[in-house]
């Protein structure tokens, strides 16, 4: 069972030895003339420079094709005619299960032929050299965004490749991934990308880590959301991480999104230690989009509308051709300019919205509640603490895949779309703040002249794709001026 606890040197370099024979390039890998390739990079490609300082939301796009000229290509592209600040290269899912025979197999084919016979970029079988080609031929700094629970081998790859940023963590990238990993191994395994991080850091590196927000993108409650971050963020730091960009997903609701995203900076500067330089990336809806890419485009202008309000330091854009998956670059380069113009028009706008302080205070209170439940369940050790809190079910993530997690706890929305609670299982919020929740779905379930049920759940979970953010039963369009 780990502890949170910094991995010692020896065993850092211990476990990095045996991970290079996990494929033939980690043993490119070598740490000292890695940190010589970094300092050699100008200015403008250093991830957490760039983030931290910037004044205005950056943005910044998935992307991740399997060929390396191809990949450069893409990555100018969403740059030059989408404008992106921060570029990503997307893993493939072979790597993301470290298959990488089955990456080596796929690249093979995408070599040969006009079609990408995989879904991401393949960083591991690239190796370090066709990494530093990727960030030498690009201007922007690049984060590696991927989905993997086991990611050594492919952090140090990556790292030692020029990537300066990581996408994911323990918790983000198990239970909403997988079903067969365990929490405990997780943990561990991240704990040496975390201290790996800490290393390169500790050189003049700043690596930048960005535990992944959204989690299942599905109705995930704000606090549930937040407390993830908050852990993550405390088990990174541990191992000598200190630029976090802690991520939340748009659930459609302006005040309650506005309110989550000051709610997760404020409680992420207060809950990491003070040489950790906090920063936070809203992700464009996770959810459902609707197949109508002029609806689609109504998403993700919501998005941008949030993030100009609510003023994160980075958005994750989406595009109108979500809904069928890996988008064209023209409608990847759209999505950030459709966002950016959302953005631009909104962002030195005074707008005054009631009720973002009281939905703040409730979700602050909430976060606290099961952080200081994941620390009670730990005796004060955060790593055995989430894994003792995962497993009573005090702490969960609805619709989560993970054996890892109950998957009990259910969202629904109130009638003003924000997302509740609707089935709280164990989860380890105290009773007034259940309260509040069951009084705002009883609310719902008046005006729409039903009980509350699963039902509403399902309905829910489609609403957006279905052109709509309540799932309200058919006929009905709610709200007070019905009666009209
Ligand atoms: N390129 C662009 N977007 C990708 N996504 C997954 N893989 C890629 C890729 N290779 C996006 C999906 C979805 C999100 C979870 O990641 O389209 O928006």
């Amino acid at each position: 069972m780990p502890r949170d606890t910094k991995v010692p040197a020896d065993e850092l370099q211990r476990a990095a030895n045996e991970l290079r024979d996990d494929w033939h390039t980690g043993r490119a890998v070598d740490f000292e003339e890695a940190v010589a390739f970094h300092e050699s990079l100008p200015k403008s490609k250093w991830f957490a420079p760039v983030l931290e300082s910037a004044d205005a939301p950056l943005l910044q796009p998935r992307a991740g094709v399997p060929c390396l000229e191809a990949q450069i290509d893409l990555l100018r592209y969403l740059q030059e005619e989408g404008g992106a600040d921060l570029l990503p290269t997307t893993i493939d899912s072979y790597t993301r299960d470290n298959q990488y025979e089955k990456a080596e197999e796929g690249l093979a084919a995408s070599r040969n032929s006009d079609s990408d016979e995989l879904n991401g970029f393949p960083a591991v079988n690239h190796g370090v050299e066709d990494c530093r080609r990727l960030v030498r031929a690009l201007d922007a700094p690049i984060e590696v965004r991927h989905g993997t629970p086991d990611a050594r081998l492919l952090a140090m790859v990556t790292l030692a490749g020029g990537f300066q940023s990581f996408e994911g963590g323990p918790i983000s990238y198990n239970i909403p991934y997988t079903k067969r990993h365990d929490l405990a191994t997780t943990i561990e395994h991240w704990q040496f990308v975390d201290r790996l991080c800490g290393a390169y850091t500790e050189r003049g590196v700043t690596i930048n880590r960005e535990p992944f927000g959204p989690l299942t993108g599905t109705l995930v409650p704000p606090c549930i959301a937040i407390a993830v971050m908050l852990i993550e963020g405390q088990l990174a730091a541990t191992q000598g991480v200190r630029s976090l960009t802690l991520g939340y997903g748009q659930v459609g609701n302006l005040v309650q999104d506005v309110a989550a995203l000051r709610a997760l900076r404020k409680l992420g500067e207060e809950y990491l230690p003070d040489p950790v330089t906090v920063t936070t990336v809203f992700h464009e809806w996770m959810g459902g989009f609707p197949p109508d890419e002029a609806r689609a485009n109504g998403v993700i202008s919501l998005g941008g509308a949030t993030a100009a309000v609510a003023k994160p330091d980075k958005v994750i854009t989406k595009s109108a051709q979500e809904f069928q998956g890996v988008p064209t670059k023209e409608a990847n380069a759209a999505g950030l300019r459709t966002t950016r113009q959302l953005i631009d028009m909104m962002i030195e706008q005074d707008i005054d919205l009631g009720g973002i302080d009281d939905e703040q205070r409730l979700i602050e209170r909430a976060t606290r509640a099961l952080v200081d439940a994941i620390e009670r369940a730990g005796d004060g050790d955060v790593a055995q603490g989430v894994v003792a809190a995962f497993d009573s079910g005090e702490m969960d993530v609805p619709f989560a895949p993970s054996d890892a997690a109950a998957g009990a706890v259910l969202p629904a929305r109130d009638d003003d779309g924000r997302v509740r609670i609707f089935n709280f299982a164990d989860l380890a919020l105290p009773d007034d703040i259940k309260e509040v929740h069951k009084a705002k779905l009883g609310e719902r379930a008046q005006t729409e002249g039903r009980d509350q049920s699963f039902r509403m759940v399902a309905d829910d979970v489609d609403a957006i794709s279905d052109g709509k953010l309540i799932g309200r039963p058919a006929g009905h369009r709610g709200g007070a001026s019905d009666a009209d």
